[in-house]
């Protein structure tokens, strides 16, 4: 059976993302974004934040689970914050090495930790030892930093570490986001430890999930920006592989999904940061949907949210091209 995993993206994938595509039911858990552990520990408020659905169960609203994910470098703190995550009831947690901001690796967390693997042992053996033993510890990871050559080391240090779970993303810290991913290395990872194993980077599309399959041998995948361009790939993705049928979301339905992210901030007031978020998330679809370019154009200079839920919802109920045209 393909799992499939909504990708931790910072600034891009909150809680109302992850409501909005775990309902397709195409995605089977989540994770949040990364929260920076480096001198504290962190309050229950804090973790909240980042994730609400700790105050149901750890679940999105239609019930996948959420794990909490922490980057830092400090072992024991690393062990500190986690204990607090999972006693607000965290379903897991995962711990970042893949993250390749510039600000977070001056300050070694994240992907420069691939630069020796005794880093990701100790951070994973501290967290695996104080967390409950129900509660999963996972760990995500590039290929490396700034070549491959650890790339065997440092997974086998996730194991050894006492992970439960692996995710590779697979391209190093210098690719960045480039195309292409390297596939082909995550089958050599599955040939070398025995714990399960994601599959992540540029799967945009239902053949690309395909061939990331056939070339990794892996049968759970984590989306990105591929989920946010095609809001319902998971979905697409769980019909090719023999779960319930689908009908394709066409553009209206992603305008609509659009309407119904804007709704669902209502904890804000700040016009130019809802407007901000709906056209970053514009900006993403125009790689899945050839009309969001005229949209994109068309609602550029908008700050005003009221006005563009307005634009949004009387374009979901008409072609696209009248819109432009009006
Ligand atoms: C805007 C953005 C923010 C991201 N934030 C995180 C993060 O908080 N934690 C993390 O582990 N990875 C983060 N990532 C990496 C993604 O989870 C994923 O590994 C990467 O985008 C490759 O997958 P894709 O090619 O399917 O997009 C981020 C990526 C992007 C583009």
């Amino acid at each position: 059976m393909t799992h499939l995993v909504l990708a931790p993206m910072e600034g891009l994938v909150d809680w109302r993302v992850r409501q909005l595509l775990s309902a397709t039911g195409g995605f089977d858990h989540c994770v949040t974004e990364f929260i920076r552990v480096s001198q504290n520990l962190f309050p229950a408020h804090v973790f909240y934040r980042y994730c609400p659905e700790l105050m149901t169960g750890g679940k999105t609203a239609s019930g996948q689970p959420v794990l909490v994910q922490l980057m830092g470098h400090d072992p024991q703190l690393m062990a500190e914050n986690a204990v607090v995550a999972a006693q607000l009831g965290a379903p897991g947690i995962d711990i970042n090495f893949g993250c390749p901001s510039k600000t977070v690796n001056r300050h070694e967390a994240g992907a420069s930790l691939l630069k020796c693997p005794d880093n990701l042992f100790h951070i994973i053996r501290a967290v695996r030892r104080a967390v409950p033993a129900d509660i999963p510890v996972s760990a995500k990871i590039r290929l490396g930093y700034a070549d491959k050559e650890l790339f065997l080391d440092n997974a086998r240090a996730v194991e050894a570490g006492g992970a439960q779970h692996i995710t590779v993303h697979a391209r190093t810290k210098m690719e960045g986001y480039k195309p292409p991913a390297h596939w082909e290395y995550l089958a050599r990872i599955r040939e070398e430890i025995s714990i399960t194993m994601t599959a992540n980077g540029e799967i945009w599309t239902v053949e690309d999930f395909i061939r990331c399959r056939d070339i990794s041998g892996c049968s759970s995948f984590m989306l990105g920006r591929g989920a946010i361009a095609t809001p319902d790939l998971a979905r697409k993705i769980k019909d090719r592989t023999g779960g319930p049928a689908w009908k394709t979301w066409q553009w209206p339905d992603i305008l609509q999904l659009m309407v119904t992210y804007l709704d669902l901030m209502v904890d804000t007031d700040n016009d130019e940061h809802k407007a901000g978020r709906i056209k970053q998330w514009m900006a993403l679809l125009r790689r899945g949907y050839a009309e969001a370019d005229d949209f994109f154009a068309l609602i550029r200079r908008i700050t005003d949210a009221n006005m563009l839920r307005q634009i949004l919802s009387d374009a979901a109920q008409h072609p696209p091209k009248q819109i432009a045209a009006e």
